[in-house]
């Protein structure tokens, strides 16, 4: 008999862990390793992270819990749900969550494939003693486009598989890993000598950086970006939910996750940079950090440096690899539940066509720098604007019922109702603004006009 696109033959989770880690995968990813370290320790250290976790708290964990909700709800790729509950008005922010999958894992690939290319390089070579001539070789031209196409393959090669035996699967084998790594490496760092003083400057709490014009919009940004909201990535994960488990918990668990990697990434940058007096080569770029700044002080440290070289381009590539599975998986579902096609062709269409795309940004950084600002800084807030009028306006009662299925407590639903009705909206909304500038520079790189 013919399979037939009914709910009970779509995918599921296998279990409760799967989905959680696959949601962490998600969230953690290169976000997590170089940009929270530098956006906390410019915006005031521990006072910075304070902000952060309350930014979480009132507009993180509400609105993604409403991406869960809607998942769950819907049982179908968000490009179907949002139309199917919300009327033709709404597909555009359906097709808008498809739009951001293509375009973020476009150039989110080129990058992951420089880990892949360092990774492999460090196992087999010594680290080259020209750190920044290595980088501009690896990271645009064919070598570059080379890695972005094998990294798509492995991509693509999770997704065709599925949701249990592809993306759970992988995500069991990967995420453990990730921890590990995370913590041994934060562990090294903290026995360099002259390290300390990192510390010191990540966390020293500087309370009138908060008053800062502009200081919330990078603390909100930061976290709808780290925590992988707005397009629909949790909202198609959560789609494979069949339990009914409260997912206002689960959504704090992920994105608690979230932040402990980030932390704890930064408790592994910072001492780094100072014990081998890095700040020269840090302050070119945020990327160049991660790919110029450490290596150069690994390298100081002979065999053990190519060791933890090796693991910290391992770690960065297992935190890319999980996420660009649930960008793909976004566009992929869209196909399956929109026009019904077999999961492999989708994943390879879509896979395909998405590598294309990406071929501008392994060429040209300031091209791959601009997409990330259109996709990443604007769309993505977008399309998070969209989620929480979609969900706190438009179907709110069906919404909170779905909710109330796995949490009972009608006060914390009523603070979710406020916070994702009146709060997130408000706040994306200046975040918004605040980004505009920017993005409108890099529509104009990407036409050329600049
Ligand atoms: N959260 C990812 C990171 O920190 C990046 C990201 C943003 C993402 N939006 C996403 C990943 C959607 C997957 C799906 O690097």
């Amino acid at each position: 008999m013919a399979a037939s696109p009914v709910a009970s033959q779509r995918d599921s989770w296998a279990t409760r862990l799967g989905f959680i880690l696959a949601a962490v995968g998600s969230a953690v990813g290169l976000g997590n390793m170089w940009r929270f370290p530098y956006v906390a320790s410019e915006g005031g250290g521990a006072a910075f992270v304070m902000l952060y976790l309350a930014i979480v708290a009132v507009v993180g964990i509400p609105l993604m819990t409403a991406e869960f909700v809607v998942g769950r709800l819907t049982q179908q790729s968000p490009l179907v749900s949002v139309r199917r509950l919300g009327g033709k008005a709404w597909a555009p922010l359906g097709w808008l969550f498809v739009v951001c999958g293509f375009g973020i894992l476009s150039y989110y690939s080129v990058i992951a494939g420089w880990t892949m290319r360092y990774a492999i390089d460090a196992v087999r070579n010594a680290i080259p003693s020209d750190s920044s001539a290595y980088f501009t070789a690896v990271s645009s031209g064919l070598d570059a486009t080379l890695f972005h196409v094998l990294f798509m393959a492995v991509t693509i090669w999770i997704v065709v598989q599925g949701v249990q035996k592809g993306l759970e699967r992988s995500v069991l084998v990967m995420m453990p890993i990730l921890f590990l790594l995370l913590a041994g490496l934060a562990v090294w760092a903290g026995t360099l000598e002259g390290g300390d003083p990192g510390y010191g400057y990540y966390l020293r709490p500087d309370l009138g950086a908060l008053l800062r014009p502009g200081i919330l919009a990078a603390a909100a940004g930061q976290a709808f970006y780290s925590l992988s909201l707005g397009m629909g990535a949790l909202m198609t994960y959560a789609s494979y939910l069949r339990s009914k488990e409260n997912l206002g918990g689960e959504a704090t668990m992920v994105a608690l996750a979230d932040f402990g990697v980030a932390f704890v990434a930064g408790l592994l940058v910072f001492p780094v940079i100072f014990a081998f007096d890095l700040f020269d080569t840090v302050s070119e770029s945020s990327i160049g950090t991660l790919f110029i700044a450490l290596p150069k002080g690994f390298e100081v440290l002979g065999r053990t440096g190519d060791f933890v070289d090796t693991a910290f381009f391992v770690l960065l590539f297992l935190a890319a690899l999980s996420s660009a599975i649930s960008l793909l998986e976004v566009v992929v579902t869209a196909m399956i539940d929109r026009w019904g096609w077999r999961r492999s062709r989708a994943a390879l269409v879509a896979g395909g066509a998405i590598t294309l795309l990406g071929v501008p940004s392994a060429f040209d950084l300031d091209f791959l720098g601009a997409m990330d600002q259109i996709t990443g800084n604007f769309l993505l807030l977008v399309g998070g604007l969209g989620i929480a009028f979609f969900v706190g306006w438009r179907i709110f009662p069906q919404a909170d019922a779905e909710l109330a299925l796995g949490l009972e407590s009608p006060g914390l639903r009523r603070t979710w109702g406020v916070l994702v009705r009146y709060v997130a909206p408000v706040i994306l909304v200046a975040v918004l603004v605040s980004a505009w500038p920017a993005t409108w520079t890099a529509v104009r790189t990407l036409l050329g006009l600049e």
